[in-house]
């Protein structure tokens, strides 16, 4: 048999490589966390969020944990999407209770103080998070478990090394790039190009899948959307084509309704990951003849149980789960979400046929 036909046996990479599984594969974003009392010891034991990424043995047992008890298809390596920012030499720090804190990038003139010479430099303990992990889940027997590595896409990242911190409109990023686009410009071709190192990294250490996290894609008009999400993503996208040809992409533009459908056709992702607000029957008349879709129970109903949570989840696998499909939430796990639940969405996912 020509190697391209070889069967894959792991069920989320065979989905992402068009070839048929009689499961549906499941992963949860945010399924390492907070809700979980064996993640809040380890996070206790190596005291801050950031000690916990950059420390390789813990990132990797926690990257694990979930999969013990759940028994996902796939394992999201433990990181961050603000370790593009430090290790381009921005400070970022997590306060306990309020978030992500960073120093803003606010001028052409502060784009100076970041360096990419020494982005896989710093990043050099992630890498060996992701190598450890790959061989933490097969020492572990947990043959059937794809490891994908992820960055957040530029526009969000970014949303944060010009706010600062968290905010509900991004405010500080939309007003530079609507009223100095080439500066802004500058600040995006630096992410890219930090993306792609760090990618490149995570992939040769051993990640199997990228996703791009776009979370802040909803905060765009249309225009904006175009030159500031799928342009930048195309260009990480090529990048990534070019010298990494066999890794399937999942892109995750949250918030970007119709514009869904644009960012599905021209970023050249393998597949698009909805969140909760995206109708079933829209995506399936939309995009997944075209590309493989995840998504999108909303994290509240997992939060809540019982019908709200079993009912949409059975939509769900219904409306999308003939075709090439990864179930997953329409955004990470709340902390408050007791186990459970998810592990009652996990046997639900699991035990669910996919008729021929
Ligand atoms: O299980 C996983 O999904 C893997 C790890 C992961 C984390 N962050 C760990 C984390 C992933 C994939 C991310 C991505 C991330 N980080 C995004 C994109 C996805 C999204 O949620 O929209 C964003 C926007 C961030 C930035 C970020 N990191 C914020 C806003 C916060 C604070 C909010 C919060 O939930 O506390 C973080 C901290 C963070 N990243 C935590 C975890 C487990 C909580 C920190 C802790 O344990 O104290």
């Amino acid at each position: 048999m020509p190697p391209m036909m070889e069967k894959i046996h792991k069920p989320l990479l065979a989905v992402l490589k068009k070839q048929e599984t009689n499961r549906i594969p499941f992963w949860f974003m945010r399924q390492a966390g907070r809700y979980l009392p064996e993640y809040l010891e380890v996070r206790k034991q190596a005291g801050s969020f950031l000690n916990l990424v950059y420390d390789s043995q813990r990132a990797a047992e926690v990257t694990v944990q979930p999969i013990r008890r759940f028994g996902m298809d796939a394992a999201i390596l433990f990181s961050d999407i603000l370790i593009v920012p430090h290790a381009l030499g921005q400070d970022v720090r997590f306060e306990a209770g309020e978030g992500p804190r960073l120093d803003p990038i606010t001028s052409d003139k502060d784009l100076l103080k970041l360096n990419l010479d020494d982005v896989e430099n710093k990043a050099s303990s992630v890498f060996e998070t992701v190598s450890l992990t790959r061989q933490k889940l097969k020492s572990e027997g947990f043959d059937h478990c794809t490891l994908i590595g992820f960055c957040g896409s530029p526009w969000t990242v970014i949303c944060y090394m010009v706010e600062g911190k968290g905010s509900k409109d991004f405010a500080a990023a939309r007003l530079w790039a609507l009223s100095n686009s080439a500066s802004f410009q500058k600040l995006v071709d630096i992410v890219v190009e930090a993306s792609c190192r760090y990618l490149s990294g995570q992939i040769n250490a051993g990640a199997e899948v990228i996703q791009l996290f776009e979370s802040w894609a909803g905060v765009l008009d249309a225009a904006e959307f175009e030159k500031w999400v799928i342009a930048p993503t195309q260009k990480i996208v090529k990048y990534l084509r070019t010298h990494h040809p066999d890794i399937p992409l999942i892109g995750f533009p949250r918030g970007a309704g119709v514009l869904t459908k644009d960012y599905a056709s021209q970023t050249g992702v393998d597949c698009v990951a909805l969140d909760q607000m995206v109708p079933l029957a829209w995506a399936k008349e939309n995009l997944q003849h075209d590309i493989t879709v995840q998504g999108n129970l909303d994290p509240v109903r997992l939060l809540c149980g019982g019908e709200a949570l079993e009912h949409q989840t059975h939509e769900i696998l219904g409306g999308l789960g003939t075709s090439p499909f990864i179930f997953n939430l329409g955004h990470g796990v709340i902390k408050e979400t007791p186990i459970a639940h998810v592990e009652k969405l996990s046997n639900i996912i699991r035990a669910y046929k996919v008729s021929a």
